[in-house]
């Protein structure tokens, strides 16, 4: 029988979480707890984004909400006999998480609600700042929410950074009878997963910001395109529609102005390419994911050739931020051209993996040694790929670099998603070149033959490359490399996408910063 009023415990039902233990740890605390009549209740919040410390448990005490990890299942009998409901001392205990220095050194805005609210529930997405957005949307006309965008200095996050409130502004203008908000939620990028933890953590978030683009642009009806490799993302938009659904946040009469929106989701099929806004029209439409040419855009004539804004999850989930707080405080974050914060993502070799949400500015070493200590095998750190597979390598001569979109283009380089992945100095930097390559062929979409043909030749170029590296060490491969530079030409300005146009991105790089790795 369980006894006194229920103690609050988070265990994080983030799909990171979860594949590390995350259920295990819920299970074996649900079971423990029955079996010594402690009455808790255990609520599954996103992750806070730390995830070298997950699965990351909280018990809410009156002081504060203490933090426990990494909790493995076995751990949890022992947790509770030394008291960890109470917040008690523990080789595992980590203190007041909103004090944890990792956490508070950042600035999240989008993010800020990851891991502290429950995902599912409504009220404590209200609570923690939720819908204010919405309201003040609804209390302004079209315009003047697309101006709020266009002043905050919001661009778009997925990878082009396109300024988001002139993209509206062109749906806006175009007068259609049916116009489309599509969110882009294929993150198909390498080491990113910010879309993901706030399509699990705060779903809720996704969905406002999609109704105040709707209201914006004239929209009625939003598409959210789901990776089919995120299914707990699924289950989580899913539940959190039906809910707004049921709270007139969604649907013929928003909020009871009168005002309509309904969002769909559909799940790809798994295609990297179908994150490509044209390709993932396509793909929504049930045809084959390809290139469409361009013009016309999207924005004129996109879904079913209706005027539609694409924007990626985290430009989306930006927008409340902005109407709740006003455009001034967004584009007071950050330096030049970049405005308000990125959630970084920092992975690969790293010992401290997880978001980073900060003002655009940081630089990579602060990134890489401050909040990631370093490489997680203790060796040195050799270079970092910014920006997912189709992003530029940087060595560490360059790590002053800060981690904004003019600084990284001046260098030949890209955010992208603000994916950040680490690589100590046993990395073969011709064998990533050559990943590229072949990463570039795989997932070709086929439709110009720069990229299709392209990509396959440069694969063989790189084997004959480090097979000469092999054979004769030191001597180079220099008609090659040679010929992978003119390719990479070729690449870069005749492919019809990114995808054939920024694979150069990568092998250029190597080349530049690693020459030495080709020549052997
Ligand atoms: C090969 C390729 C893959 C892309 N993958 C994604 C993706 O997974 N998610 C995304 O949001 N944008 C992706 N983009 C960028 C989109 O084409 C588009 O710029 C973006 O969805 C627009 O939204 P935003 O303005 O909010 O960034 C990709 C682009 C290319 C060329
Ligand atoms: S660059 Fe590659 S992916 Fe893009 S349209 Fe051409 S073949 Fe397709």
């Amino acid at each position: 029988m369980n006894s006194g009023a229920p103690v609050t415990v988070y265990v994080p039902g983030d799909s990171s979480a979860v594949s590390i233990g995350a259920d295990g740890v819920a299970r074996q605390l649900d079971a423990e707890c029955r079996r010594r009549g402690r009455a808790v209740r255990i609520v599954r919040n996103g992750s806070r984004g730390m995830y070298w410390l997950e699965p990351l448990v909280e018990v809410v005490t009156p002081e504060a909400r203490v933090g426990y990890g990494p909790v493995m299942p076995g751990d949890v009998a022992n947790l509770l006999d030394t008291g960890m409901l109470e917040g008690a001392p523990h080789p595992l205990r980590l203190g007041d998480l909103a004090g944890h220095a990792w956490l508070v050194s950042q600035q999240r805005l989008t993010g800020a609600r990851l891991g502290v609210i429950d995902p599912q529930d409504i009220d404590d997405y209200r609570v923690h700042g939720g819908y204010l957005g919405l309201a003040a949307a609804l209390s302004m006309p079209a315009q003047e929410i697309v101006r709020a965008v266009v002043d905050s200095g919001l661009r778009g996050r997925g990878g082009a950074a396109f300024p988001t409130g002139i993209k509206w502004q062109t749906v806006h203008d175009q007068p259609a009878a049916q116009k489309y908000i599509a969110c882009n939620a294929d993150e198909g990028d390498s080491g990113t997963f910010s879309d993901r933890m706030i399509m699990e953590g705060d779903p809720f978030a996704l969905i406002e910001g999609m109704t105040i683009a709707g209201l914006a642009v004239g929209a009625t009806q939003g598409y959210i395109y789901l990776r089919v490799e995120y299914p707990h993302a699924a289950r989580a938009l899913a539940a959190a529609l039906k809910c707004a659904r049921e709270h007139g946040y969604l649907g013929a009469d928003l909020c009871g102005s009168g005002r309509h929106f309904d969002i769909t989701v559909r799940i790809g099929a798994g295609a990297y390419i179908c994150g490509e806004e044209t390709s993932m029209l396509e793909s929504l439409e049930g045809r084959r994911g390809e290139v469409r040419v361009r013009p016309p855009l999207p924005a004129i004539k996109g879904l079913f050739g209706q005027p539609t804004a694409v924007n990626n999850v985290i430009t989306l989930a930006t927008v409340p931020v902005i109407l709740a707080r006003g455009a001034a405080f967004y584009r007071d974050f950050g330096v030049g051209k970049s405005r308000g914060t990125i959630p970084l993502q920092l992975g690969g070799n790293v010992k401290q993996g997880g978001l980073v949400e900060r003002a655009f500015g940081l630089t990579v070493n602060q990134l890489v040694y401050d909040y990631g200590g370093g490489s997680a095998s203790g060796r040195a750190v050799r270079a970092v790929q910014i920006g997912g597979p189709l992003g530029a390598y940087l060595p560490e001569s360059e790590f002053d670099t800060p981690l904004e979109y003019e600084a990284l283009s001046a260098k030949n380089a890209l955010l992208g998603h603000g994916g950040v992945v680490v690589f100590d100095d046993t990395v073969d930097m011709a064998r990533m070149a050559r990943y590229a390559l072949e990463f570039c062929a795989v997932e070709s979409c086929g439709k110009c033959t720069p990229c299709r043909i392209g990509s396959a030749r440069g694969v063989e170029l790189m084997d004959r490359i480090m097979a000469t590296r092999a054979r004769a060490p030191g001597e180079g491969g220099g008609p090659d490399i040679a010929l992978l530079d003119e390719l990479c030409d070729t690449m870069a300005s005749g492919s019809l996408c990114g995808l054939g146009g920024m694979t150069p991105f990568p092998v250029r790089s190597a080349l530049q910063y690693f020459r030495k790795d080709f020549l052997g």
